[in-house]
């Protein structure tokens, strides 16, 4: 079966052509089983393409196709390597608007505010990364006068990466683009509700690479993604997803002794202290939670500190921006929020929303359900702002990776940054101030991995991005990550006595 590598406009017809394959050595597969599994439009509930459902026996032959590329691919020069993978950008650059439409309807993201603009940052990503080639050097070491000892950077081998379903154009292009560009090879096993999207990058990106470079696989966790990580050819893994599964995966990579990146959940606060520009905050809060994306999102800033002087006006221009949003269908130019992923987590989050109203918080419902009948097994969810919620309530607590914001009321700089930390997690913090002692003072202390002050930006190419405690291991998205986690450094000698 061929599909067409010319960009395509038309989604449904797309998700079709690319049904039942792996990518694997250059080729579209079908799964060894030749079992496949459904790929399903969650703003319609209509089954929209197959995915090859993979199992032990496509990972191995996925994994002998990498290793057998990446005794050549090494050899190729870094900065050739790089031009490569900036090409694949170039490529994919021209795919910005065909891979929104598919990754929207596979997700239900919004088009206009989600879908496209992730199919361009895919594609930067690329072109970021082809640029540091020649950035991967070594040194010389002052060991002895008449011994010339110096390092280099030598790439891992194959890596496998695991990718969740909320974002996997971007976090699969921060794991590929610097795997590839240090001279490793990849197989990737897509999330089971978007297995199509990553598909059909990773077809454009073979027109460009050697074969066997990057290699995709569909299927579930256990019976894909645990062989995968426990192939014995596999050098390295990079994961992101829930902490739950990280743990599994961290598990299988410490068997094994092969190192683990892993980027898991998030319960991120922001800091909205009296003196803030309010509108700013509110937009940053409105960025910060991905409303958006219905709030799938690891980075969420899901917990909302504001100071008690200021209080209930953030809460009400919250309510009011969020309420002028329009849910409805993802392809539609016009709609602001689309759809939870799946039943599954549509029923999670709302047994969140359930517990925090049990909880006694007031639950403040924004916008309205779409009326158009073809959407009626749509999985929408109205967007949830909690108030007056306990702390240990458990939407205040837990990862929702849903449209629910907490916002609780404070009177204390001091108070507000302990509540902040008081978290298991440490993903990213924000601090919203006019007074420069307190947003110094608040950049220092707050326990997290990426820390703002008066903006929420996300995930940028060359800004490291990635947590402390169980957040996760490991940075991603930078010059030192490559570095970091897709090289190893290797001591010569030349003894010239
Ligand atoms: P998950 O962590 O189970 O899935 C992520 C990836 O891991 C998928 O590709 C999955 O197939 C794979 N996987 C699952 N079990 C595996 C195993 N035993 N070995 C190897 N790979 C395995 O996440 P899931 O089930 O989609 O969502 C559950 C919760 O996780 C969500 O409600 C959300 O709270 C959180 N989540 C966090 C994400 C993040 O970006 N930090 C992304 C997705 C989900
Ligand atoms: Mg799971």
């Amino acid at each position: 079966m061929t599909v067409s590598t010319a960009p395509q406009s038309d989604p449904h017809a797309l998700a079709q052509a690319l049904s039942g394959h792996h990518l694997i050595d250059g080729a579209f597969v079908a799964a060894a089983s030749g079992r496949t599994f459904d790929v399903v439009n969650p703003a319609t509930g209509v089954v929209i393409g197959q995915a090859a459902e993979g199992d032990a026996a496509d990972v191995d032959r996925a994994v002998a196709a990498a290793a057998a590329a990446q005794a050549e691919w090494k050899t190729v020069p870094a900065r050739q390597r790089g031009k490569l993978v900036a090409a694949c950008g170039a490529r994919l650059a021209e795919h910005v608007d065909e891979l929104g439409r598919l990754i929207a309807l596979e997700t239900g993201k919004a088009l206009r505010t989600e879908s496209r603009v992730e199919a361009s940052v895919l594609a930067d990503m690329f072109v970021f990364f082809g640029g540091l080639g020649s950035e991967l050097k070594g040194e010389t070491v002052p060991f002895n006068p008449s011994m010339m000892t110096v390092t280099v950077r030598e790439p891992v081998g194959v890596v496998g990466a695991i990718i969740p379903w909320n974002v996997p154009l971007l976090l699969m292009a921060m794991k590929i683009a610097p795997a590839l560009v240090a001279g490793n090879t990849v197989v990737v096993k897509s999330a089971e509700e978007a297995p199509l999207t990553v598909l059909r990058v990773c077809q454009i990106m073979n027109e460009i690479l050697p074969a066997g470079c990057f290699n995709m696989l569909s299927g579930f966790g256990p019976e894909c993604g645990g062989p995968l990580v426990a192939h014995p050819k596999v050098a390295k893994v990079s994961f992101t997803g829930s902490v739950e599964t990280g743990r599994i995966v961290a598990r299988a990579a410490a068997d094994r002794l092969i190192p683990a990146t892993l980027e898991l959940g998030g319960k991120s606060p922001m800091i909205v202290m009296g003196d803030a520009d309010l509108d700013r905050a509110v937009e940053g809060a409105i960025t910060g939670m991905r409303f958006t994306r219905q709030g799938q999102s690891c980075t969420a800033s899901s917990r909302i500190y504001v100071h008690e002087s200021v209080h209930d006006a953030f809460v009400e221009k919250v309510r009011a921006r969020v309420d002028a949003m329009k849910m409805g269908d993802p392809l539609d130019e016009e709609t602001d929020i689309g759809t939870i992923i799946s039943p599954q987590q549509l029923e999670k989050v709302k047994g969140y929303i359930e517990a925090g109203r049990k909880a006694g918080a007031t639950a403040i419902t924004c916008s309205r359900m779409p009326k158009d009948p073809a959407l009626s097994k749509g999985l929408f969810l109205q967007p949830v702002v909690f108030t007056d919620i306990a702390a240990d309530a458990p939407p205040a607590k837990e990862e929702i990776f849903g449209p629910v914001a907490c916002i609780f009321r404070f009177s204390d700089y001091e108070e507000a940054l302990a509540a902040a930390n008081d978290s298991e997690y440490g993903l990213a913090a924000t601090i919203w101030t006019k007074d420069l002692r307190t947003a110094m003072d608040a950049t220092q202390r707050l326990e997290a991995g990426f820390v703002q002050v008066n903006q929420n930006l996300v995930v940028q190419p060359n800004l490291s991005y990635g947590g402390v405690k169980s957040s996760g291991l490991g940075k991603e998205a930078s010059l030192e990550s490559m570095l970091e986690h897709f090289t190893h450094k290797k001591t010569i000698i030349f003894n010239m006595t």
